[in-house]
């Protein structure tokens, strides 16, 4: 049952997904604050922004669920130089994909 709907979940996230992202809400910045103390809804909708404005120049969005926290505290880093991301900008993005990533729900 659960490797059914984790494959089920790749397909979905490919197949209908890869350009769209989920609109981050306030249970999302709850989350992300267990781990980044004083998060907001506010820098996760910044983080939001940036990521969609730099993040598809060379090739589509890589949605946030796509990757777990191990692999985007090493893809950003990188990824922030390419799209010339001041630190405070990489720092928002991080945040962001970081605290999707964990989203449960579906992508709307
Ligand atoms: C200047 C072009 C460019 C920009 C801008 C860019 N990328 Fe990339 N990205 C690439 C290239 C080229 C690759 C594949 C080669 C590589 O991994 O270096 C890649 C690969 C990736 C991968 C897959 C890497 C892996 O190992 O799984 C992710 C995830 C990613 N980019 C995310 C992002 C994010 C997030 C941003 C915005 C901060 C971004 N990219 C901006 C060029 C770019």
């Amino acid at each position: 049952m659960k490797k059914s709907l984790f494959i089920f979940s790749i397909v979905f996230t490919t197949a209908c997904t890869a350009t769209k992202l989920i609109t981050p809400s306030q249970a999302d910045a709850d989350r992300g604050s267990q781990k980044f103390q004083g998060y907001s809804l506010s820098q996760l909708d910044q983080g939001k922004a940036i990521y969609e404005s730099h993040c598809n120049k060379c090739h589509r969005y890589k949605v946030p669920q796509s990757r777990d926290e191990t692999k985007w505290d090493m893809v950003i880093p990188k990824m922030a130089k390419k799209a010339k991301l001041n630190s405070s900008e990489e720092d928002l993005v991080l945040k962001y994909v970081v605290t999707m990533s964990t989203n449960p729900g579906k992508t709307k």
